[in-house]
């Protein structure tokens, strides 16, 4: 029997299904299924042997401490987060970087991803007078995983990145402060740093730029640090992180091995915390405490963030600097490509200037070959005008072993050969 079920327009906007909604599953298919797909596509952090011990190693303890585990496992927390958790991180980033957060300060989420979703609704969309805000994304491409989030609308505006082109294979994007429109209809201001997905890092000069623009307007700017520093720290130029009275900040356990345990953390002021706690209370009662609870002693000691720097940082530097060369291997001088700047995040974000076929044909022709990677087209929402550009990039992740990542590569070198007609 099939019922033609009627649904509300947040349903309707559900099942239209978005980049995100392909990609997951893209994801979970391959991964759980599809043994011999080259997973290139999704943001899955790496397998670092040092660092899931770590974490065996925690559960282990959590454990043996039996008071901690059963309250884990039998209370509810607070909608907020575990408060001896909101205490350690506000304790350890006041150590860090000399800031001023208390417990008010911050709230768990079950992910950053779910952060980002009551971020958004609740500073954008419709308001009692009437009025309609939006976000103002000032670098596009940006995180496919915001494209669909809002509620009843399309609630981004997106500013097209200037390209500087560097070299014979290398480009990075800028903000565009000239053609940058902030007016009374933008209700926040949000990237990504690094930039999911080109690996770009906005320097400190564009980042305190973009703050004073939203003070200026009394509109807050969220940072999305789910790759920066303190930690996990995939980050290889120099950045450094700000806080301000009007700023965002959110970070995320998930790329230090744990996106299974889904926590996000969410630091801002406590009007903007006060409205996520109260909506983690409305959505889902509390949070996953697992993640919390192993990662604990580790912010309190400042471990995590040696972690970060020694183990992590290094592993995916090493990981980025061979998938590139990889690249001029596999590419040569024959067939045109661009390589954005990788100076964070797990990707390689390229460029086929001209290329005759769209990406999202491209992905299916490496899919038939059995390596996965993002079509650059997810990554362009809320464009007002149609852009070339968007049509010729991809997302390719180099978080998986040498051996992958370098058969990947030259699968893609050849698919994008036979593209151009070479
Ligand atoms: C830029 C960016 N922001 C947020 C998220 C969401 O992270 P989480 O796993 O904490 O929900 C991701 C995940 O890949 C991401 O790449």
């Amino acid at each position: 029997m099939s019922f033609d079920f009627k649904f509300s327009i947040f349903g309707e906007k559900l099942e239209r299904k978005g980049g995100i909604v392909d990609l997951m599953k893209d994801l979970g298919v391959a991964l759980n299924e599809q043994t011999n797909m080259r997973m290139m596509g999704g943001g899955n952090p790496a397998s670092i042997p040092e660092v899931q011990s770590i974490w065996r190693k925690r559960t282990a303890e959590l454990l043996e401490e039996k008071n901690d585990f059963n309250s884990a496992l039998v209370n509810y927390d607070p909608p907020s987060g575990n408060p001896k958790f909101l205490r350690a991180v506000a304790k350890t980033l006041n150590k860090e970087y000399g800031w001023n957060l208390e417990p008010e300060n911050i709230a768990v989420t079950s992910g950053a991803q779910t952060g980002f979703f009551f971020l958004f609704n609740i500073l954008a969309g419709e308001f009692t007078n009437g009025q309609q805000k939006k976000i103002l994304l000032p670098l596009a491409p940006e995180y496919i995983g915001y494209a669909n989030q809002g509620i009843t609308q399309d609630i981004f505006v997106t500013h097209p990145a200037l390209i500087e082109k560097k070299g014979q294979n290398g480009f990075k994007y800028h903000v565009d402060f000239d053609e940058l429109e902030v007016d009374d209809k933008i209700a926040a201001i949000c990237v990504s740093r690094p930039t999911n997905p080109s690996g770009n890092v906005l320097t400190d000069q564009e980042i305190n730029r973009l703050s004073k623009i939203a003070r200026s307007k009394g509109i807050p700017l969220i940072i999305d640090n789910a790759y920066g520093n303190p930690f996990p720290g995939a980050i290889y130029t120099e950045a450094n992180p700000i806080l301000d009275e009007h700023i965002i900040l959110t970070l995320s356990l998930s790329k230090l091995g744990l996106p299974g345990t889904r926590t996000g953390i969410i630091i801002g002021p406590e009007k903007i915390i006060a409205a996520v706690t109260a909506a983690n209370a409305v959505v889902g009662l509390a949070n996953n405490n697992i993640g919390q609870a192993l990662s604990l002693p580790l912010i309190e000691s400042g471990e995590l963030m040696r972690l970060s720097r020694d183990l992590i940082k290094p592993f995916y530097k090493k990981r980025m600097l061979n998938a590139r060369s990889h690249v001029e291997e596999a590419f040569g001088n024959t067939i045109p490509y661009r390589l954005h700047e990788s100076e964070g995040a797990f990707f390689l974000w390229f460029w086929f200037p001209e290329l005759p076929i769209t990406t999202i044909e491209l992905y299916e022709r490496l899919k038939k070959r059995d390596v996965l990677v993002v079509p650059g087209e997810y990554f362009f929402f809320g464009l007002v005008d149609h852009w070339n550009h968007s049509h010729e990039c991809i997302r390719v992740t180099f978080s998986q072993s040498e051996k992958i990542v370098k058969e990947g590569i030259q699968i893609i070198a050849d698919e994008v050969s036979k593209s151009y007609n070479i």
